[in-house]
């Protein structure tokens, strides 16, 4: 902490106690910035009791130190028919933006959206901004955010499904856009805590919106982005390629307009969506050009991610508690590079990649153990665990609960 800052928030406090004699509460994310964390991650208790974003700092050696627990001030929920980890069958339940300096998070039992701001100077210091809005439909799992930083797309994944996007304003919270509020008209199981529908991103250039649709067998369905920022009314639908089936997560392939994703089916899929147009009828569907991907021993593969380090893609297996790697050649090809096994049964869900001080870190939230587990990613084909970080002692400290069938979320933020 720099010592003018600290000089500087002491005197504000004292000031404040010297005018009024009201106790001064302290935020469970502490007062005082320190200016020396680098990097910042985030994941979810999303406790139905009450939601907490558990935010941790994160060091050049690959340490995780969690700092706080900070309330969404809405409900978390686990989807209806099984009581084990990955409660709301998602990826991207909560987001980051570098450059809104922004985290968005679900409450899938609130069906609403809570927004905070994050210090530039300590990105473990986040402030909710406004209220947490309606996500407009039924338990909420995923989130996405443009490139800009000023819009949030949300996937309701329960009896009432679709999308929906908000507009970021800086003092008022998210704000609903016209014309985005978009049905996929799925008849979902028994819900309202269904799972209807898994993620929502954006493809690469930031004009399409896709979510990862439940079905036998699951499909995309994209939507085009209007300059106003408004959605097309009707979805196109592409169809998965051969042996894949269960589209789970959308990571997009920097530059070109492919998405990958996790295949619960088989393990992983590559959508090549070059010439997939706008839907101008209900249910059009597209050919798309995809192919599957099969990962060896996989059971429930349902993350993704991409690492600019190495230029290859990484799939998380909640089942066999691996992550597999995976290189995509200039035409699309995939190749699995190499597979790295987890702790047997710790139910690793979402994953975040982030730069941190010259090294690039993989965090993967393993729900079963409560911890998050680091990877190296020193080069392709060469990731190397360098540790397993516990939040449960943080969650007694903070006061909060925390249930190992119910985190799901993992997110991270880097200072410019
Ligand atoms: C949204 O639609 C309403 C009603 O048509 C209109 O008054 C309002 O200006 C629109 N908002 C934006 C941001 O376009
Ligand atoms: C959307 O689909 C409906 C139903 O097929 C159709 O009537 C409508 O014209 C479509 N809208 C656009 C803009 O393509
Ligand atoms: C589109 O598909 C949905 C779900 O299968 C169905 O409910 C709806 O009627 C279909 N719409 C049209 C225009 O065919
Ligand atoms: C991955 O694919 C890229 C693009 O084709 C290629 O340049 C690179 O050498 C590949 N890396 C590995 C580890 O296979
Ligand atoms: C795609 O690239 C891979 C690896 O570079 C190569 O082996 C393969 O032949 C290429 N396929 C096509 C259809 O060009
Ligand atoms: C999580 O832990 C429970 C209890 O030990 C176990 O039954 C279950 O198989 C684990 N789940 C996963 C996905 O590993
Ligand atoms: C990867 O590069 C993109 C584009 O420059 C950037 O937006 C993103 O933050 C980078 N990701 C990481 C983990 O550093
Ligand atoms: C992985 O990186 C470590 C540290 O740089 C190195 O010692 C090891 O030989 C590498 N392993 C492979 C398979 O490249």
């Amino acid at each position: 902490m720099k010592s003018s800052v600290f000089f500087v928030q002491i005197i504000s406090i004292l000031g404040f106690v010297a005018a009024a004699p009201t106790p001064v509460v302290v935020p469970r994310g502490g007062v005082w910035a320190d200016e020396s964390i680098q990097a910042a991650a985030y994941l979810m208790t999303n406790e139905p009791s009450g939601n907490n974003i558990i935010v941790a700092s994160l060091a050049s050696n690959g340490q995780v130190t969690f700092k706080s627990a900070v309330s969404t001030r809405g409900r978390g929920a686990h989807v209806t028919g099984n009581n084990g980890p990955d409660p709301l069958m998602s990826q991207g339940s909560i987001e980051t933006s570098a450059t809104g300096q922004l985290l968005a998070a679900v409450n899938a039992g609130s069906s609403t959206v809570s927004l905070f701001s994050i210090n530039p100077q300590d990105p473990t210091m986040i402030s909710q901004i406004g209220e947490p809005v309606s996500s407009e439909g039924e338990f909420p799992v995923s989130l996405a955010i443009n490139k800009k930083g000023d819009a949030v797309c949300v996937l309701n994944a329960g009896q009432v499904n679709g999308v929906n996007c908000f507009a970021v304003d800086k003092s008022l919270g998210l704000v609903r856009m016209n014309n985005t509020l978009r049905s996929l008209n799925l008849v979902a199981d028994s819900g309202p805590s269904a799972s209807a529908a898994h993620h929502v991103a954006f493809n690469d250039a930031n004009d399409q919106l896709i979510a990862t649709v439940v079905g036998t067998p699951g499909y995309l369905a994209i939507w085009d982005i209007q300059q106003d920022g408004s959605l097309s009314p009707n979805f196109t639908t592409v169809n998965p390629p051969s042996g894949g089936g269960g589209p789970f997560s959308l990571t997009a392939v920097p530059g070109t307009n492919a998405m990958v994703s996790a295949d619960t089916v088989i393990g992983a899929d590559v959508w090549d969506l070059d010439g997939v147009t706008s839907a101008t009828t209900a249910n059009q569907t597209a050919p798309g050009r995809s192919a599957s991907v099969a990962i060896s021993g996989q059971m429930v593969t349902c993350w993704s991610t991409f690492s600019n380090k190495t230029g290859n893609f990484y799939f998380v297996d909640a089942g066999a508690a691996t992550v597999t790697e995976v290189n995509l050649s200039q035409n699309l090809t995939a190749t699995v590079v190499n597979q790295y096994p987890q702790v047997a049964g710790s139910a690793t869900l979402d994953v975040s990649i982030a730069a941190v001080g010259g090294n690039e870190f993989m965090y993967v939230i393993a729900g079963n153990t409560t911890s998050v587990d680091v990877l190296d990613l020193r080069a392709p084909g060469n990731a190397t665990n360098v540790g397993s970080f516990n939040f449960g002692p943080i969650a007694t400290s903070s006061g909060i609960t925390v249930n190992a069938a119910n985190v799901q979320g993992m997110a991270t933020f880097v200072k410019a």
